[in-house]
């Protein structure tokens, strides 16, 4: 596997996603609530981009003549014919264990060279009128391994 930057953490704020092409596969990096997921960008059905398909939840087993909803802001459901996926696994929501679409491992990681730091700039200075400010660098990137 190897690594991929998808995107600055800043720039993939929750509830968004990115699209992104890696070696010719289009791949969905989403930001569930601070968890991070990418699944294929191709629907198994007819081959519509998945991922460009509305967020949200479905339907749970449930006894006849009772609806229950969950697993909101988990589902994508694909833009051509309706089919849905569970974003942090990949498997559709209908048949999860024969019909899937690849998913990747997602992880948020330090720039290299750019460590987090925190300085105080003028605190070594003796005259007190020197208005100081803390300065914090916290560079993350959000990697997707393919
Ligand atoms: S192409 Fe996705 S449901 Fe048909």
């Amino acid at each position: 596997m190897t690594a991929h930057r998808v995107c600055t953490v800043d720039e993939l704020p929750p509830g968004q996603r990115r699209i992104i092409e890696i070696n010719g596969r289009s791949i969905g990096v989403f930001n569930l609530d601070g968890d991070y997921h990418a699944i294929r960008n191709v629907c198994p059905h007819q081959r519509a981009p998945l991922c460009m398909g509305r967020v949200s939840g479905t339907t749970l087993p449930s006894p006849a003549g009772e609806y229950r909803y969950g697993r909101e802001g988990r589902i994508v459901r694909c833009p051509w014919h309706g089919w849905e996926f569970d974003i942090t696994t990949g498997q559709s929501v209908f048949n999860p264990h024969r019909v899937r679409v690849k998913s990747y491992e997602v992880a948020v990681e330090p720039a290299e060279g750019c460590p987090a730091a925190t300085r105080t700039v003028g605190a070594d200075e003796e005259d007190p009128s020197v208005e100081t400010f803390e300065v914090t660098v916290d560079q993350q990137w959000v990697v997707v391994h393919v």
